[in-house]
Formats: C-alpha cells, structure tokens, sequence
C-alpha cells in the first residue's frame, strides 16, 4: 500500500544554485524561497554554510537567511559540513538560525575525498560534534548520504556501504537520512536495495529519497521508494541543480513533475502545482533559461 500524503523538501535554493555558472544574486535566492513557501512546499534547503573556495555560490549563506521572511510551519535547513560551518549558521540572532542542518557524507570513499576532502571516517569525525551542538541548541539533524548507487569516480556502489553509512550516521545521533543517487544512474530495484540497506538503521519515516535525473529514472525510482513506504523525498523546482563534484550529474528531479505525478496518483502534498511552476519560471527567467520540467512546459503549453 502506498502512501496517501508525501512532504517534499525542496532544495532548489542549494541543491540547485549551488552548480551555476553565473552568478545568482542572494535577493533572487531571496525571491525563490519566498514563492516556494507560498507554493505550500513545508521544507526548504535554502543554502549551505561550505568553505566559498569550494563552493563560492554559497558564498551569501548568511545573507539569505537573514533575508528570507519565514512561513509558520515552514522548516528552513541548510547544510553544515563541519563546526566552522555550523558556528556560522548560528552566529546569526536565533529567529535566522536554521531548524535543522544537515551533515553529508558519502557510501563511496573516493566521493567523500572529492567532496569533503576527508574519508567517510574522518567525516563521521568531523559530524559528531557538529550533530551534538545541533540538537543541543534543540536544531534538527539531518543526513544526506550521496552516491548510493552508483560514483562518479567508484562506479556501483554496493547495498551495504549504504548500510554501514547509515549506521555510522545514527551512531553519533542524526535523526533522518537522505538516500542520495547523486549523479542519477539508480534505477528501480538498485535503489530500493540502497533504501532497504538503511532501513536497517533507520524507521521508514526517518528515510527520504534524493534523486537526481540524469538518466530520466527519478520518477521511476520516486515511485520504487513509494512502494516500500517511503513519504519523504527531495527535488528541485525548474530540475534546478547538480553537485560540482560529480560531473556531469544533472539537476535534482523537478519538483514540478513529481508533484505532477503525486496528485495524479491521489497521494496530497498540500502544493498547488500552478504556483510551483510560477516558483520554476521566476528562478529559470533570472538564469535565462526554459524549466527543465516536463510538467511545467505541458501545463504552460496548453
Ligand atoms: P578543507 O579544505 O578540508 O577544510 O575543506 P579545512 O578545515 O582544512 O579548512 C580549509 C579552509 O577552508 C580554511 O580557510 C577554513 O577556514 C575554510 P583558510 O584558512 O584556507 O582561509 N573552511 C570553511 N569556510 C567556510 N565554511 C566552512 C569551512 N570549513 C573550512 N564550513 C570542506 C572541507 C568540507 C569545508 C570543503 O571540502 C567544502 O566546503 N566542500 C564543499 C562541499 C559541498 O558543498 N558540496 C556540495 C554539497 S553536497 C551535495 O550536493 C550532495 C547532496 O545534494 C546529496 C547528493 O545529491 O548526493 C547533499
Ligand atoms: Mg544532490
């Protein structure tokens, strides 16, 4: 039996900006995060607190979340890869502290190397007191677990690295994980085997799905993670995104299609799809460029 309701978590503002070229001004991050709440999206990954080296779009972190004016009920998240990270997300007034921060770690070695320059080890090491802080402060703790199917640089990845991540995620006390298929070459089963690995630590309610599209398989693999009772899933208003250390990955699974799909199916998301794709035309127009959703270009078409 599916699911009757799915949250979605957009991560647009970070998942999506955080690859573009061109620089994208912080009112227009702004802007995005404002019409994606009045869209009734009830989760938002607005920014990530990186070193702006590795990632100089993130570079105005603070600048958008002091900008944003926040919707009740609305949990805002960012990401914090270490403490230097975390102390700048709550250096702010606490009314701008983020309601969770996520720490992200890979199933595959090499992508922990790329992208956090640190072994999956050493980046459990680096979590763990970042993750007490948080949820000392009373701040939600989220992990996002990239390349669990499939490296740009390892190839397949198999189930149970999957499993030991998710296991050294809930040993130092996050709360959810993020079953990332971060360059979107999972299909179907592969990545239920990657959601079964982790639902081995973590209750299915605790375990969102994070699929990028490069393949064209994330409404599919939506849809495989459904079935085993999966409720919680990321995507990207306008297909927005990538990750600058795996090349070539496309963007995140519009949100658009997904919730296209989700209330074609019966299953409510408290999103009105007309106002998301106003949210993926706004953030394309200032990129200068079309959506890529297929959903927003038929219902704009029609
Ligand atoms: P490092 O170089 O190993 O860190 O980077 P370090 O501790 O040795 O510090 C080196 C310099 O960086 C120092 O500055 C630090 O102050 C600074 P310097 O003394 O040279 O002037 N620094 C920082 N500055 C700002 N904020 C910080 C910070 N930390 C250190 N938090 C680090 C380690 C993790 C910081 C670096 O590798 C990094 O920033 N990586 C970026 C990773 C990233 O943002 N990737 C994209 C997001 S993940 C993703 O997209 C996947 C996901 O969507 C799921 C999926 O699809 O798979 C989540
Ligand atoms: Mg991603």
């Amino acid at each position: 039996k599916l699911p009757t309701q799915v949250k979605l978590v957009d991560v647009g503002p970070r998942d999506g900006l955080q690859n573009e070229k061109q620089p994208v001004s912080a009112e227009v991050k702004i802007g995005l995060v404002h019409r994606l709440q009045d869209a009734g999206l009830k989760e938002i990954e607005v920014t990530s607190f990186v070193s702006p080296k590795w990632v100089p779009q993130m570079a105005d972190n603070a600048e958008v979340m002091h900008g944003i004016s926040r919707k009740p009920g609305v949990l805002y998240s960012v990401l914090t890869p270490n403490m230097k990270g975390f102390e700048a997300a709550i250096a702010a007034p606490r009314q701008e502290w983020p309601d969770e921060i996520v720490v992200f770690g890979a199933a595959s070695e090499a992508f922990s190397q790329k992208n956090i320059n640190c072994s999956i080890a050493e980046s459990i090491e680096r979590f763990a007191p970042v993750v007490a802080a948080a949820l000392e402060k009373g701040i939600r703790v989220r992990g996002a677990m990239s390349c669990t199917v499939g490296c740009p640089y390892e190839g397949e990845i198999a189930p149970a690295k999957v499993g030991y991540l998710a296991q050294l995620m809930k040993g130092i006390g996050v709360q959810r994980v993020d079953v990332a298929d971060t360059i979107g070459v999972g299909t179907p089963r592969k990545v239920q085997a990657a959601m079964e690995a982790t639902l081995a630590h973590f209750g299915v309610d605790a375990i969102s799905g994070h699929f990028h599209d490069t393949y064209g398989q994330a409404l599919a693999n939506t849809l495989a993670a459904l079935e085993l009772g999966v409720w919680n899933f990321q995507s990207s208003s306008a297909g927005l995104g990538g990750c600058p250390y795996a090349k070539g990955a496309t963007g995140n699974v519009a949100t658009e299609d997904v919730v296209y799909m989700l209330h074609g199916m019966g299953i409510e998301t408290g999103i009105d799809l007309d106002r998301l794709i106003d949210a993926g035309v706004y953030i394309s127009e200032a990129l200068g460029r079309e959506p890529n959703s297929r959903a927003s270009k038929a219902i704009r078409t029609k």
